[in-house]
């Protein structure tokens, strides 16, 4: 095998095969000079805006959508319209993106996590009960990186425990659980067009559901708590608390020429996804992203998990773990870590800074809610262990068959020299995510 780039061999990726993301295409070119011929740029009823929420819904297969101007926006609108106030408690999955949680402290609600399941990564249903308490009024589901979380058993606990399911589909558009589209499985769903999706419009968001009175209340969220009127002209009249969580008309008209080609983006990610799995399960010591078989994956994130046992390391697994990642970057694979340690480390609920005092934790007759990252352990252990292949900028999905190979080959050459490895990156000496760390926060 040729010399590890790390020991000044030749990159096994050379950087002119990377695809950048987002690709923009006639298309978008199309619909947002059409935007700009119109002078119309912005309104709660713009014909960008109504059109992209008619043809997501379509997508989805759902009644009702709302576009925004952030998948946070979407979540927040979630929340609220389910009818989650203050000193109530929403629950979460412990490894996502922050918003997941703080989209319920928006509401004045508590955000209470629970840990993964270490395959699929996603929320362990047979953990949310234990958390559940007579406050809890929501479960906010993540389909993390792309992979439907166990909807059937959520959705289970939720009925039995009265809980509104809310579908945190930011990573997911596209994502089929037993023949569905996630988003319009739970109650509500709410996606993120963020430029790092794999359906984007630079910034942006969509509310869905199939619930009239969710809808409406959503939708006075979105807008200075103003009503949707039939004749589609604003009332200026404040039924609630809401904000402006519009989206502007050049936004939509992206995400419309976006949808259009999402199908295809998925597709290319599932087949790029297929490629690196098949070369990367001859090696032992390396899992690919699991997916059971009632449901689909469209690998926003492709994350593998080092199993430093099998691959005969004896660092410490962040060491290990972070010297393999040097290792794949100079070999010119864009590898990367996404997240370190789980949500409730961060110091924000550390500390407990919400708003002002310490609000929604100091609401009166809130539950005592303690955060103590150390109850997340397969959180912990598989963001110790696990480097995430291909970055924002050059995600899997948007690459060519040819260039995965590549990928793949170039982890090939990094796990097969791991001694090398191991003896010539030099990282910072590092505890992996423990307690130590975590009362230094508080
Ligand atoms: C899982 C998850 N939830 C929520 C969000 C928030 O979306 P946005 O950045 O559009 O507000 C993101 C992405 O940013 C995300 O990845």
């Amino acid at each position: 095998m040729k010399r590890l780039a790390i020991s000044g061999g030749v990159p096994a990726v050379p950087k002119a095969k990377l695809v950048s993301w987002p690709i923009l295409t006639a298309k978008d070119w199309e619909l947002v000079t059409e935007v700009l011929k119109s002078g119309v740029l912005a309104g709660a009823f713009a014909p960008q805006v109504k059109a992209l929420q008619a043809e997501f819904a379509e997508y989805l297969g759902v009644q009702y959508c709302i576009a925004v101007n952030s998948g946070t926006a979407a979540l927040h609108m979630a929340v609220a319209a389910v009818g989650v106030g203050p000193g109530d408690e929403v629950i979460t999955s412990a490894f996502s993106f922050l918003a997941s949680a703080t989209a319920a402290m928006h509401q004045g609600a508590i955000p209470v996590f629970v840990d993964i399941d270490p395959k699929t990564y996603n929320i362990d249903p047979q953990r949310i009960e234990e958390r559940i308490s007579d406050r809890t009024k929501a479960i906010i589901v993540v389909h993390i990186h792309g992979l439907p979380a166990d909807m059937d058993e959520i959705c289970t606990i939720a009925k039995k425990y009265n809980l509104a399911v809310i579908e945190d589909a930011a990573q997911a558009a596209g994502s089929t659980y037993k023949g569905k589209k996630v988003g319009g499985i739970g109650d509500i769903g709410a996606f993120s067009l963020n430029q790092t999706k794999n359906f984007q419009a630079g910034e942006g968001g969509l509310f869905v559901t199939n619930e009239r009175d969710y809808w409406l209340r959503a939708d006075m969220v979105r807008m200075f708590g103003e009503q949707i009127r039939e004749d589609e002209r604003r009332s200026y009249i404040a039924h609630t608390l809401g904000w402006n969580y519009r989206m502007p008309e050049l936004t939509a008209a992206i995400a419309r020429a976006q949808l259009a080609r999402l199908d295809e983006i998925n597709e290319n990610a599932q087949r790029n996804a297929a490629i690196l799995n098949d070369i990367l399960k001859k090696i032992d010591g390396i899992e690919p992203p699991f997916c059971p078989p009632d449901r689909t994956h469209i690998y926003h994130k492709y994350r593998v998990r080092l199993r430093f046992d099998k691959l005969g390391v004896r660092e410490k697994d962040t060491v290990a773990r972070d010297k393999i990642l040097l290792a794949l970057q100079a070999e010119g694979v864009p590898a990367v870590l996404w997240q370190t340690f789980p949500l409730p480390a961060n110091p924000l609920f550390q500390k407990k800074e919400g708003f002002g005092k310490g609000f929604p934790w100091s609401f009166p007759g809130a539950r005592a809610i303690e955060y103590d990252p150390l109850e997340f352990p397969e959180t912990i252990k598989l963001l110790n262990s696990s480097i995430v292949i291909g970055s924002e900028k050059y995600p899997v999905f948007a690459q060519s068959a040819e260039t995965v190979e590549l990928w793949g080959y170039a982890i090939e050459k990094v796990l097969h020299n791991l001694d090398e490895v191991m003896e010539t990156v030099e990282v910072p000496e590092q505890e992996p995510f423990a307690l130590g760390e975590i009362t230094s926060l508080r």
